[in-house]
C-alpha cells in the first residue's frame, strides 16, 4: 500500500493546524500535531515544579510521556508553548520524539490511507520524502491577533502586546535553534496567510494533494 504523508510546517498561530484538519477530514487521512508532543513535555516539567531549561528533566519527560498529558486542557496555554519552544532546542528531546511521529506517518491508526503530520520539521526532518510539503506562514502581527482571539474567545485575559512578544520570542527560538530549526523544506509550497483565507489557503493545498494522489 502506498500512503500519502502531507508535512505541513510554520511558526506558532500560522493556521497549520486548521488547515492540516481540514485536510484530514476531506481525504480520511489521519492527523497528528507534532507540536502536542513538545507541549506535553513541556506541562509535565511545569506541573512538576521544574525549569523547562533542565535538560535531564525534559530528556527523561520526553523519554516517558503520559498520554493523558495530550488530552489536558492545560497542553493549549500560551505557557506550555513556551515551555515546549524550550525543550524543543534539546537534540535528546527531538530524538526521542521522532521515532513515534514516524510511526505514525508511515503506519497510520486504523491503517487510514494517509497521514497530515503538522510542525516547525516534518518537510525537513521527520518525513522529508513526503510527497506533499506545505509551509504556512503569516505575519507575527496577524497571528498575535489570531491568538489574542482566540484565547478571548476562551474567556482568558490577554494583552496583545504581550502575545506579540510571545509570538516572536518562538520565533525567534524555533528558527535560530541548531537541530532541527524552523524554515521551508527547498520543495515546500509556500502559503501566506496573513491576507489569504481559511477557504483559499484550503483549495490551493487540497489541489496540491489530488496531483500527488
Ligand atoms: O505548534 P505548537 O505551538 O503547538 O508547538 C509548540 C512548540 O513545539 C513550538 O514552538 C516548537 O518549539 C516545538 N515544535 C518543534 N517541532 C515540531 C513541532 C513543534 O520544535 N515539529
Amino acid at each position: 500500500v502506498i500512503r500519502v504523508i502531507i508535512a505541513i510546517d510554520g511558526p506558532a498561530a500560522a493556521g497549520k493546524g486548521t488547515l492540516a484538519r481540514r485536510l484530514a477530514r476531506e481525504f480520511n487521512f489521519a492527523y497528528l500535531d507534532t507540536g502536542s508532543l513538545y507541549r506535553a513535555v513541556g506541562l509535565s516539567l511545569l506541573r512538576a515544579g521544574v525549569d523547562p531549561a533542565d535538560e535531564d528533566a525534559a530528556v527523561a519527560a520526553s523519554a516517558d510521556l503520559a498520554p493523558a498529558l495530550l488530552s489536558d486542557p492545560a497542553l493549549r496555554d500560551e505557557a506550555t508553548g513556551g515551555a515546549a519552544s524550550v525543550v524543543a532546542a534539546m537534540p535528546m528531546v527531538r530524538s526521542n520524539l521522532l521515532e513515534f511521529q514516524r510511526n505514525f506517518a508511515q503506519h497510520p491508526p486504523d491503517d487510514k490511507a494517509g497521514a497530515v503530520l503538522d510542525g516547525r520539521d516534518v518537510g525537513t526532518v521527520v518525513c522529508p520524502d513526503a510527497p506533499v510539503k506545505l509551509f504556512v506562514t503569516a505575519s507575527p502581527e496577524e497571528r498575535a491577533r489570531r491568538r489574542t482571539d482566540e484565547l478571548l474567545a476562551k474567556g482568558q485575559a490577554v494583552d496583545f502586546g504581550e502575545i506579540l512578544a510571545d509570538v516572536k520570542a518562538r520565533d525567534a527560538r524555533d528558527s535560530g535553534r541548531k537541530d532541527a530549526p524552523l524554515k521551508p523544506a527547498e520543495d515546500a509550497l509556500l502559503l501566506d496567510t496573513t491576507n489569504l483565507d481559511i477557504d483559499a489557503v484550503f483549495l490551493r493545498a487540497k489541489a496540491l494533494v489530488q496531483k500527488a494522489l
